[in-house]
């Protein structure tokens, strides 16, 4: 399966790509924590890309689609296919994937279109932290650990990505306005889009989507 997961920041598609992920066993191909680890550890790509993603803004293009298809080009997605969320992110970067997977012999089997307005967005991304030792996730409103501002597993400090601060949300909101409907028709046009309700439960949209892409338990 070569699936796109589409969708606004916080509608879910990281959530659902994990648990899709560990049940097929195909990659989870996350250009956000590409980044993310790229600048935790300091590398040059890490120092290119920090003031876009710190401030909301979209990487340039030209970085993108090089380390995505890098990406794509290792073995277990080659044996696997993938699950690519958080990219493409402009209709430019879906061309360009659409051309390398021509290239190959390959295409996009399906694209899962995330709905759900901004009140709810900005309730999930305010409230989204994770343990800055262990890296698991919570959510203060809709999984809060146990013990208030400590992660339940090592007791590390959480903590919120920098890009959940309200002005990056804000502009991270603006930036999906202008881009996402362009990318839907992009893919509609090609009859790929298979679009879900993403407000409701973890649990309940996985198996949503379980069902629909031929997977279900
Ligand atoms: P990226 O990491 O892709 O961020 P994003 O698209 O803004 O998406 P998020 O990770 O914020 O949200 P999500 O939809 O994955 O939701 P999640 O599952 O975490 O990108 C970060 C930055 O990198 C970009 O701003 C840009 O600068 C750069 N970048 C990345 N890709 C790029 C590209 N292709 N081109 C250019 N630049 C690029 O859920 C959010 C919260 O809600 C969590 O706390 C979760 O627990 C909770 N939650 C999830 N589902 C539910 C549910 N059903 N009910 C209740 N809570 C839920």
């Amino acid at each position: 399966m070569r699936l796109i997961l589409l969708g606004p920041p916080g509608s879910g598609k990281g959530t659902q790509a994990a648990v899709l992920s560990r049940r097929w066993g195909a990659p989870h191909v996350s250009t956000g924590e590409i980044f993310r680890e790229a600048i935790r550890s300091d590398s040059e790509l890490g120092s290119k890309v920090r003031r876009y993603t710190e401030t909301g803004e979209l990487v340039p293009d030209e970085i993108v689609n090089e380390i995505v298809f890098d990406r794509l080009a290792r073995r277990d997605c080659q044996e696997k296919g993938f699950l690519l969320d958080g990219f493409p992110r402009t209709v430019a970067q879906a061309r360009a994937l659409d051309g390398w997977l021509a290239d190959r012999g390959d295409g996009i089997d399906r694209v899962v279109d995330f709905e759900i307005g901004d009140e709810e967005l900005i309730r999930r991304l305010s409230g989204r932290r994770h343990c800055e030792k262990c890296g698991r996730d919570y959510n203060i409103v809709f999984r809060p650990p146990r013990n208030a501002g400590l992660c339940d597993v090592c007791s590390g400090r959480l903590v919120a990505r920098k890009d959940d601060s309200p002005e990056s949300i804000r502009r991270r909101l603006e930036v999906t306005t202008e881009t996402l409907n362009p990318l839907r028709d992009y893919y509609h046009a090609k009859g790929l889009v298979f679009a879900i309700d993403a407000t409701g439960d973890v649990q309940e949209i996985t198996e949503v989507l379980l069902a629909e892409l031929g997977c279900a338990k």
